[in-house]
């Protein structure tokens, strides 16, 4: 600095540089993804100054990390404007699994104090729905576990985060307007709602503000905008649980929901296709990215047992079991491929509520897993904290991410 002369400078130094200083500077370079500075994040393990030459060793978390080339921008910008500096070199380095797992532990925590207020109580068990890709039963599992839910008498809220593909309404018989008006001084969405036995369903949805036809309008609207409002303005009351239907392919939803709501938990759908290896890569690259854990695999479209006995893997076997393995967390259940899970979706009448067929069962079960041990309901009170269980569970997403090698 330029008021701090320093032994290492020599006495011709107008503005002299020290480690510190420039490590100072590094403080406003924000790793794009995790929004958090590379100094605290554990980046940067080394400045050196050699007069007006300064070199900085930055460690990626992973080695082919895409950011590498915005990072060395910004790093280079934050160095070379401070005076006395004439130039910067980068050194790279990759983290242990250690130093990653670390870092990521860091920007959970940093998420969830920076988290912006939402209407989600803070006992509310947070599910989202995911995949690694499209069309695997995301949103048929969504209105099943929530249903499931809502018949053992828990208050669930549904939001369809699927923004212009929603397919909610359709899946729980739901058309009507959401209405909007003032609660407590501020005007609210107020959600749809579907009384089931005990408990009620409270339901958000795209698909009920704005026709089918013209959803296709809202290409435009960012996504995690909507999100966000539906997070911020909507009066979910104090929900057991908010089940989140997340769209298919985008990760913009899911690093918006691990910023809005950092203590949301995936539960990640997929089929039994023994490509298990590349979803098993994706789904972990996904949880890892936004730092969201991962509690549960739910593998559908399952073989099913015809009248006959016989057993019919239309879609291979395997791939939950396998992702459920490497991710490290429990295969809650495998749901049958059955025309009467589809057919419910079309009747608006979730199969697992009065189905008797294998599809129902399964779905049943799953929904008592859920309940009873991955994700049980939190008491009113009592916000229980997650940390513990988030690293565990960070810390085998991390493990996946290494024998994937990604
Ligand atoms: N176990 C099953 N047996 C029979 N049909 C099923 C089963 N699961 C889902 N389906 C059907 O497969 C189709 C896709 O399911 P769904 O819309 O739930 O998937 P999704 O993952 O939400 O899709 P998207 O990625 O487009 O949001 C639907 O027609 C649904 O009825
Ligand atoms: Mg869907």
């Amino acid at each position: 600095m330029a008021d701090s002369p320093d032994a290492t400078t020599t006495p011709t130094d107008t503005a002299a540089v020290t480690p510190e200083a420039i490590t100072e500077a590094l403080r406003s370079v924000i790793d794009p993804e995790l929004g958090v500075d590379i100094v605290t994040l554990g980046m940067v393990p080394d400045v050196a100054v050699n007069g007006r030459d300064v070199t900085v060793t930055i460690k990626l978390t992973i080695g082919g990390c895409p950011l590498r080339a915005e990072i060395k921008r910004e790093v280079t910008d934050r160095v070379s404007v401070h005076p006395g500096v004439d130039s910067v070199r980068i050194e790279w380095g990759e983290m242990t699994p250690e130093e990653r797992s670390k870092v990521m532990s860091t920007a959970r925590w940093n998420a969830r104090e920076n988290a912006p207020d939402t209407a989600i109580a803070q006992r509310t068990r947070v599910l989202a729905v995911a995949s690694g890709k499209g069309g695997v039963g995301k949103s048929s599992i969504t209105v099943n576990l929530a249903a499931g839910l809502a018949a053992a008498g828990h208050t669930v809220g549904v939001l369809d985060a699927d923004i212009w593909g929603f397919s909610v309404p359709r899946l729980l018989g739901m058309s009507d307007r959401m209405d909007a008006h003032e609660v407590d001084g501020r005007p609210r969405i107020i959600p749809n709602r579907r009384t089931i036995g005990d408990g009620v369903l409270e339901v958000v949805s795209t698909g009920f503000l704005v026709e089918e036809s013209t959803a296709l309008m809202w290409r435009g609207l960012m996504l995690t905008k909507a999100v966000e409002q539906f997070l911020r303005d909507v009066a979910w009351g104090d929900l057991d649980y908010l089940l989140i239907d997340m769209p298919p392919g985008t990760g913009d939803v899911q690093m918006g929901l691990a910023r809005l709501l950092p203590r949301t938990e995936m539960i990640v759908v997929t089929t039994p296709a023994r490509a298990a290896q590349t979803v098993a890569q994706r789904a972990a690259d996904m949880a890892a990215r936004s730092f969201l854990p991962v509690i549960g695999v739910i593998e559908n479209m399952s073989a099913f047992v015809c009248e006959h006995g016989t057993e019919y893997a239309l879609f291979g076997s395997g791939g939950g079991a396998a992702l459920a393995d490497a991710v490290d967390v429990p295969l809650l259940g495998s749901i049958p491929m059955e025309a009467a899970l589809a057919a419910g979706g079309d009747d608006g009448e979730p199969v697992v509520l009065h189905g008797e067929g294998p599809a129902a069962t399964a779905l049943r079960a799953v929904v008592d897993r859920v309940r009873t041990d991955v994700a049980p309901p939190r008491g009113g009170d009592d916000a229980v904290d997650m940390s513990g269980c988030s690293a565990r569970l960070l810390d085998a997403v991390n493990a996946a991410l290494d024998a994937a090698d990604v």
